[in-house]
Protein backbone atom coordinates (compact mmCIF):
# COMPACT_ATOMS: atom_id res chain seq x y z
CA UNK A 1 0.00 0.00 0.00
CA UNK A 2 1.24 3.53 -0.63
CA UNK A 3 2.95 5.31 2.15
CA UNK A 4 2.67 8.98 3.44
CA UNK A 5 4.55 11.11 5.49
CA UNK A 6 3.15 14.50 6.55
CA UNK A 7 5.65 15.96 8.23
CA UNK A 8 4.54 19.28 10.36
CA UNK A 9 5.80 22.78 11.00
CA UNK A 10 9.52 22.74 10.55
CA UNK A 11 10.41 24.84 13.46
CA UNK A 12 13.68 26.78 12.53
CA UNK A 13 17.28 25.20 12.45
CA UNK A 14 16.89 22.75 14.86
CA UNK A 15 13.77 21.52 12.78
CA UNK A 16 15.53 21.85 9.77
CA UNK A 17 18.62 19.80 11.10
CA UNK A 18 16.44 16.92 12.28
CA UNK A 19 14.65 16.59 8.61
CA UNK A 20 18.08 16.74 6.82
CA UNK A 21 19.24 13.79 9.04
CA UNK A 22 16.54 11.48 9.37
CA UNK A 23 14.14 11.81 6.39
CA UNK A 24 16.36 10.24 3.63
CA UNK A 25 16.53 7.48 6.17
CA UNK A 26 12.95 7.19 7.34
CA UNK A 27 11.93 7.04 3.48
CA UNK A 28 13.91 3.70 3.16
CA UNK A 29 13.20 2.27 6.43
CA UNK A 30 9.48 3.47 6.52
CA UNK A 31 9.36 2.46 2.56
CA UNK A 32 7.57 5.96 1.94
CA UNK A 33 6.18 6.96 -1.19
CA UNK A 34 5.33 10.49 -0.26
CA UNK A 35 6.92 13.01 1.95
CA UNK A 36 5.28 16.39 2.62
CA UNK A 37 6.35 19.05 4.75
CA UNK A 38 4.97 22.12 6.40
CA UNK A 39 7.52 24.79 5.90
CA UNK A 40 6.34 27.77 7.28
CA UNK A 41 8.47 27.90 10.92
CA UNK A 42 11.78 26.77 9.25
CA UNK A 43 13.76 30.34 8.99
CA UNK A 44 14.33 31.24 11.87
CA UNK A 45 11.38 30.36 13.38
CA UNK A 46 9.27 32.96 10.76
CA UNK A 47 8.24 32.14 7.17
CA UNK A 48 10.79 30.31 4.76
CA UNK A 49 13.23 31.61 2.30
CA UNK A 50 14.21 30.46 -1.10
CA UNK A 51 17.67 28.64 0.22
CA UNK A 52 15.93 26.79 2.91
CA UNK A 53 12.87 25.54 0.23
CA UNK A 54 15.75 24.37 -1.80
CA UNK A 55 18.11 22.28 1.10
CA UNK A 56 14.81 20.56 2.22
CA UNK A 57 13.22 19.27 -1.32
CA UNK A 58 16.99 18.30 -1.75
CA UNK A 59 16.64 16.86 1.64
CA UNK A 60 14.05 14.56 0.68
CA UNK A 61 10.97 16.19 0.85
CA UNK A 62 8.66 16.00 -2.01
CA UNK A 63 6.23 19.15 -1.66
CA UNK A 64 6.49 21.92 1.21
CA UNK A 65 3.38 23.48 1.93
CA UNK A 66 2.88 27.14 4.09
CA UNK A 67 0.90 28.45 6.82
CA UNK A 68 0.24 31.89 8.45
CA UNK A 69 3.83 32.78 8.04
CA UNK A 70 3.65 32.39 4.77
CA UNK A 71 5.45 35.86 4.36
CA UNK A 72 7.24 36.56 6.81
CA UNK A 73 11.13 36.07 5.45
CA UNK A 74 11.20 39.81 3.27
CA UNK A 75 11.82 38.38 -0.55
CA UNK A 76 10.05 35.23 -0.07
CA UNK A 77 6.99 36.64 -2.20
CA UNK A 78 9.24 37.32 -5.17
CA UNK A 79 10.48 33.79 -4.79
CA UNK A 80 8.06 31.36 -4.01
CA UNK A 81 6.43 31.26 -7.87
CA UNK A 82 9.92 29.66 -9.16
CA UNK A 83 9.31 26.47 -6.86
CA UNK A 84 6.97 24.20 -8.24
CA UNK A 85 6.92 22.23 -5.41
CA UNK A 86 5.72 24.71 -2.95
CA UNK A 87 2.46 25.85 -1.89
CA UNK A 88 0.65 28.98 0.00
CA UNK A 89 -2.48 28.43 1.49
CA UNK A 90 -5.05 28.16 -1.14
CA UNK A 91 -7.70 30.46 0.16
CA UNK A 92 -5.15 33.59 0.46
CA UNK A 93 -6.90 35.92 -2.13
CA UNK A 94 -5.98 34.79 -5.76
CA UNK A 95 -3.93 38.03 -6.12
CA UNK A 96 -0.84 36.13 -3.80
CA UNK A 97 1.74 34.80 -5.45
CA UNK A 98 2.89 31.32 -5.47
CA UNK A 99 0.95 28.43 -6.62
CA UNK A 100 -2.49 26.83 -4.84
CA UNK A 101 -1.44 23.08 -4.89
CA UNK A 102 1.29 21.06 -5.96
CA UNK A 103 1.51 17.83 -7.32
CA UNK A 104 3.98 14.85 -6.26
CA UNK A 105 4.06 11.57 -8.56
CA UNK A 106 5.68 8.47 -7.22
CA UNK A 107 5.17 4.52 -8.68
CA UNK A 108 2.86 6.03 -11.51
CA UNK A 109 0.51 7.98 -8.86
CA UNK A 110 0.02 11.50 -8.59
CA UNK A 111 -1.08 13.31 -5.60
CA UNK A 112 -2.33 16.27 -5.09
CA UNK A 113 -2.00 18.40 -1.82
CA UNK A 114 -3.09 21.54 -0.77
CA UNK A 115 -3.32 23.77 2.45
CA UNK A 116 -6.32 25.93 3.81
CA UNK A 117 -6.46 28.46 6.55
CA UNK A 118 -8.67 28.24 9.35
CA UNK A 119 -10.21 31.93 10.33
CA UNK A 120 -11.23 31.37 13.75
CA UNK A 121 -8.56 33.19 15.84
CA UNK A 122 -6.54 33.34 12.57
CA UNK A 123 -5.66 37.10 11.51
CA UNK A 124 -5.23 36.42 7.19
CA UNK A 125 -7.00 37.47 4.84
CA UNK A 126 -8.40 34.65 3.62
CA UNK A 127 -11.65 33.17 1.87
CA UNK A 128 -13.91 30.26 3.63
CA UNK A 129 -11.64 27.25 4.28
CA UNK A 130 -14.70 25.24 3.47
CA UNK A 131 -16.27 26.49 0.21
CA UNK A 132 -12.23 27.13 -0.61
CA UNK A 133 -11.83 22.82 -0.09
CA UNK A 134 -14.33 22.28 -2.42
CA UNK A 135 -13.63 24.22 -5.30
CA UNK A 136 -10.21 22.68 -4.91
CA UNK A 137 -11.55 19.11 -5.12
CA UNK A 138 -13.60 20.10 -7.90
CA UNK A 139 -10.28 21.16 -9.87
CA UNK A 140 -7.84 18.34 -8.30
CA UNK A 141 -10.34 15.42 -8.66
CA UNK A 142 -10.50 15.03 -12.36
CA UNK A 143 -6.40 15.43 -12.04
CA UNK A 144 -5.27 13.24 -9.38
CA UNK A 145 -5.33 9.65 -7.87
CA UNK A 146 -4.69 11.16 -3.99
CA UNK A 147 -6.09 14.23 -2.65
CA UNK A 148 -4.33 15.38 0.89
CA UNK A 149 -5.69 18.46 2.34
CA UNK A 150 -3.63 20.29 5.34
CA UNK A 151 -6.09 22.42 7.75
CA UNK A 152 -3.55 24.91 8.65
CA UNK A 153 -5.74 26.04 12.06
CA UNK A 154 -6.06 27.15 15.72
CA UNK A 155 -9.54 25.85 16.21
CA UNK A 156 -9.72 22.11 16.94
CA UNK A 157 -13.37 22.72 16.10
CA UNK A 158 -12.81 24.22 12.69
CA UNK A 159 -10.57 21.40 11.67
CA UNK A 160 -12.39 18.22 12.82
CA UNK A 161 -15.67 20.45 11.12
CA UNK A 162 -13.43 20.30 7.95
CA UNK A 163 -12.67 16.58 8.63
CA UNK A 164 -16.22 15.33 8.07
CA UNK A 165 -16.92 18.04 5.57
CA UNK A 166 -14.47 16.44 2.91
CA UNK A 167 -14.61 12.71 4.72
CA UNK A 168 -14.57 10.44 1.86
CA UNK A 169 -13.57 12.89 -0.65
CA UNK A 170 -9.41 13.23 -0.21
CA UNK A 171 -7.26 10.74 1.39
CA UNK A 172 -6.62 12.04 4.54
CA UNK A 173 -7.30 15.95 6.25
CA UNK A 174 -4.37 16.52 8.15
CA UNK A 175 -4.13 19.28 10.57
CA UNK A 176 -0.89 21.79 11.29
CA UNK A 177 -0.36 25.21 13.18
CA UNK A 178 -0.70 24.23 16.82
CA UNK A 179 2.30 22.60 16.92
CA UNK A 180 1.54 20.31 19.38
CA UNK A 181 0.67 16.54 18.29
CA UNK A 182 -2.81 15.48 19.26
CA UNK A 183 -3.55 11.96 20.19
CA UNK A 184 -7.08 11.88 17.95
CA UNK A 185 -5.49 10.03 14.22
CA UNK A 186 -8.17 8.03 12.65
CA UNK A 187 -9.69 7.35 9.58
CA UNK A 188 -13.20 8.69 9.92
CA UNK A 189 -16.63 6.56 8.72
CA UNK A 190 -16.22 7.49 4.40
CA UNK A 191 -12.45 6.43 4.84
CA UNK A 192 -10.44 9.91 5.06
CA UNK A 193 -7.56 10.00 7.68
CA UNK A 194 -8.02 12.77 9.98
CA UNK A 195 -5.76 13.90 12.68
CA UNK A 196 -6.07 17.79 14.31
CA UNK A 197 -2.32 18.30 14.55
CA UNK A 198 0.41 16.34 13.23
CA UNK A 199 2.71 18.70 15.83
CA UNK A 200 5.29 20.71 14.81
CA UNK A 201 9.00 19.19 14.18
CA UNK A 202 11.54 21.47 16.10
CA UNK A 203 12.71 21.94 20.05
CA UNK A 204 9.86 20.52 22.05
CA UNK A 205 11.53 22.00 25.48
CA UNK A 206 10.01 25.08 24.72
CA UNK A 207 6.72 26.74 24.09
CA UNK A 208 5.53 26.37 20.55
CA UNK A 209 9.07 26.11 19.66
CA UNK A 210 10.05 29.32 21.24
CA UNK A 211 12.36 29.82 24.06
CA UNK A 212 10.61 29.45 27.50
CA UNK A 213 11.75 32.43 29.11
CA UNK A 214 10.59 35.59 26.95
CA UNK A 215 7.43 33.79 26.22
CA UNK A 216 6.89 33.16 29.78
CA UNK A 217 7.84 36.92 30.63
CA UNK A 218 5.52 38.28 27.56
CA UNK A 219 2.53 36.68 29.51
CA UNK A 220 3.33 39.00 32.90
CA UNK A 221 3.97 42.24 31.15
CA UNK A 222 2.93 42.06 27.55
CA UNK A 223 5.87 43.45 26.47
CA UNK A 224 7.77 42.68 23.17
CA UNK A 225 10.38 40.67 23.32
CA UNK A 226 12.54 38.37 20.76
CA UNK A 227 11.56 35.36 20.66
CA UNK A 228 14.29 32.65 19.62
CA UNK A 229 13.86 29.38 18.62
CA UNK A 230 14.27 27.03 21.16
CA UNK A 231 17.17 24.12 21.42
CA UNK A 232 16.30 21.08 23.13
CA UNK A 233 14.22 18.22 22.76
CA UNK A 234 14.34 18.49 19.37
CA UNK A 235 12.11 15.79 17.62
CA UNK A 236 10.40 15.49 14.03
CA UNK A 237 6.68 14.86 14.00
CA UNK A 238 4.19 13.99 11.67
CA UNK A 239 1.79 11.53 10.49
CA UNK A 240 2.06 8.50 8.39
CA UNK A 241 -0.82 7.76 6.30
CA UNK A 242 -1.38 4.38 4.56
CA UNK A 243 -3.43 4.84 1.19
CA UNK A 244 -5.81 2.41 -0.05
CA UNK A 245 -5.16 0.66 -3.07
CA UNK A 246 -6.43 3.39 -5.37
CA UNK A 247 -5.22 5.76 -3.23
CA UNK A 248 -8.31 7.81 -3.20
CA UNK A 249 -8.80 6.75 0.64
CA UNK A 250 -6.76 6.35 3.48
CA UNK A 251 -6.85 2.34 5.30
CA UNK A 252 -4.71 3.94 8.16
CA UNK A 253 -3.61 6.55 10.10
CA UNK A 254 -0.85 7.45 13.14
CA UNK A 255 1.46 9.73 14.42
CA UNK A 256 5.23 9.10 13.96
CA UNK A 257 7.29 10.74 16.52
CA UNK A 258 11.37 10.64 15.87
CA UNK A 259 13.83 11.91 18.53
FE1 LIG B 1 3.59 26.78 12.54
FE1 LIG C 1 0.84 28.61 11.50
Amino acid sequence: MPKLLFIGDIVGRPGREIVAERVPKLRMDMGLDFVIANAENSAAGAGITGLIARSLLESGIDAITLGDHVWDQRGWETEISHFERVCRPANLPESCPGRDHVFVEAGGRRLAVFTVLGRQYLGMKAECPFRCADRMLERLGPLADTIVVEVHAEATSEKQALGWHLDGRVAAILGTHTHVPTADAAVLPRGSAFICDVGMTGPYASVLGREVKPVVERFFDGMPRRFEVATGDVRLSGALVILGPDGKRAEGIELVTVR
